[in-house]
């Protein structure tokens, strides 16, 4: 059953919404097709994903002919055009220290500046290009993974341990271009960045280690002031299992308040990013925001091509079901330039989609004004690519990401790494997230 994996199989989902058999004739085939899809083409959350898609189906089918119409969609106030300063009702740093400078973020930084230096022992998490020939080296999952490991320090192991992270010759180049790292100037500083031979003798010096089964550590060796992990190393999909077992164990909610916390308290964008954001968020005031993830993870059937209609689909309902409430203009930002088109070609009847390139072009933004953009389909085609052009991509990933944080809404997969990121910035309680996250599919993604 590996042709259900391909891409085109997306096409046939939606093809067979179109037949013509009425609605009830053209529900029952693409759930069919859909069901046989998912069952033999997704590796995880099979069932509940069919579950969503009906559901969002029927839901579709009793209003498609009414309310669904975009004509019936009532809009937030007139579409916006780029606004002069006097225009926006709260410039871009009050809304950002609002959301990501919080009582609760500073309180946190400080309270670890105090504690860190009590210890010498260690936990660190180790991101290289060792490891390419491993699927799971999105941008995001690199960042989830590490805020993973930030928890387990602070909270897993006992006694409590200085979290490192260790940046090896990694693809997306430099941390420390995207991130400033608030512990900078402490004498436990959490981000270094190394080359492969420098980093030899802190690898030797560390061990690696497992959560047993009351989530304590088990390093390899007595010696274990120095604990680490290196994202897909050998056994890492073993030790991938203990910490969603681990996250899975604390009551529901917990674990994300905590990396809510953590994601805004470690990731705080350089300030040259923050100021693209913000020349970027004043122009667009409150966007609705979609990410599209195709890709390797259809590939390796994580996850599968949902039809770029349902995504379109999601977003009307999502305004059908908010009147007044959702804005005309949608940012979008998926990781294959021809799925983005096919979305802008399919939403533009209801809304104004916008983008990174469109958004730079016209505040000329550079250095990304001035370039092509980045082309490329699978993460190795990626990793082969010039550091500078790997770092600008890495950029805008992460300016799209907080954008979407900032939105009004936001469609998205949770099986995406970026999408359960972006989840993580935008609200700090699970209850939250119903309210203007859709996800088109399982929701317990979120868990890890
Ligand atoms: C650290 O050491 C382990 C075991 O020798 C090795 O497999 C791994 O590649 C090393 N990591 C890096 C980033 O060099």
């Amino acid at each position: 059953m590996r042709w259900l994996r391909k891409t085109s199989f997306a096409n046939l989902v939606e093809k067979s919404w179109n037949v013509r058999a009425g609605t009830l004739g053209r529900l029952a085939v693409t759930v069919l097709v859909a069901f046989l899809t998912i069952y033999h083409g997704v590796q995880f959350a099979g069932y509940d994903t069919l579950l969503l898609i009906v559901k969002a189906l029927l839901f579709d089918a009793w209003h498609v002919s009414g309310t669904l119409r975009c004509s019936r969609i009532v809009f937030r106030g007139a579409p916006r055009r780029p606004v002069t300063a006097s225009d926006v009702p709260v410039d871009f740093l009050t809304v950002w220290n609002r959301k990501f400078n919080s009582p609760a973020v500073v309180d946190f930084r400080e309270d670890y500046l105090r504690n860190c230096q009590r210890t010498t022992r260690t936990l660190s998490a180790v991101v290289s290009s060792n490891r390419l020939t491993s699927p799971g080296l999105g941008l995001g999952s690199n960042i989830n993974f590490v805020l993973n490991l930030f928890l387990l320090a602070k909270d897993a192991v006992a006694p409590r341990r200085n979290f490192q992270l260790y940046v090896v010759d990694w693809n997306y180049v430099s941390w420390s271009e995207l991130f400033q790292d608030f512990t900078a100037k402490s004498p436990c500083s959490i981000i270094h960045t190394m080359d492969p031979n420098a980093f030899q003798s802190v690898n030797q010096s560390a061990q690696t280690f497992d959560l047993d089964s009351a989530w304590q550590v088990r390093a390899e060796s007595a010696n274990d002031d120095h604990l680490l992990r290196e994202l897909n190393s050998d056994g890492y999909w073993n030790f991938y299992q203990q910490l969603t077992a681990y996250e899975a164990s604390l009551p529901n909610g917990v674990t994300f308040r905590k990396k809510s916390l953590l994601a805004r308290s470690l990731l705080d964008l350089q300030p040259r990013l923050k100021d693209v954001l913000g020349q970027i968020w004043s122009n667009l005031v409150k966007e609705g925001a979609v990410h599209i993830r195709r890709g390797d993870k259809t590939v390796t059937g994580e996850s599968i091509n949902f039809p770029i209609s349902l995504y379109v689909r999601a977003l009307r309902r999502l305004c059908h079901t908010n009147p007044g409430r959702c804005s005309r203009i949608v940012y979008v930002f998926c990781d294959d330039a021809e799925v983005c088109a096919d979305f802008v070609n399919q939403a533009k009847e209801c809304f104004h989609v916008t983008d990174f390139r469109q958004q730079v072009k016209l505040k000329a933004i550079l250095p990304w004004s001035e370039r092509s953009p980045v082309e490329f389909r699978h993460q190795n085609q990626f990793n082969s690519l010039p550091a500078e052009e790997r770092l600008e991509s890495a950029q805008e990933m992460i300016v799209s990401i907080y954008l979407a944080a900032l939105s009004d809404f936001f469609v998205c997969t949770y099986s995406s790494n970026v999408c359960r990121l972006v989840a993580l910035l935008k609200h700090d309680n699970i209850a939250d997230l119903d309210k203007d996250i859709l996800s088109l599919d399982w929701s317990n993604w979120i868990m890890v």
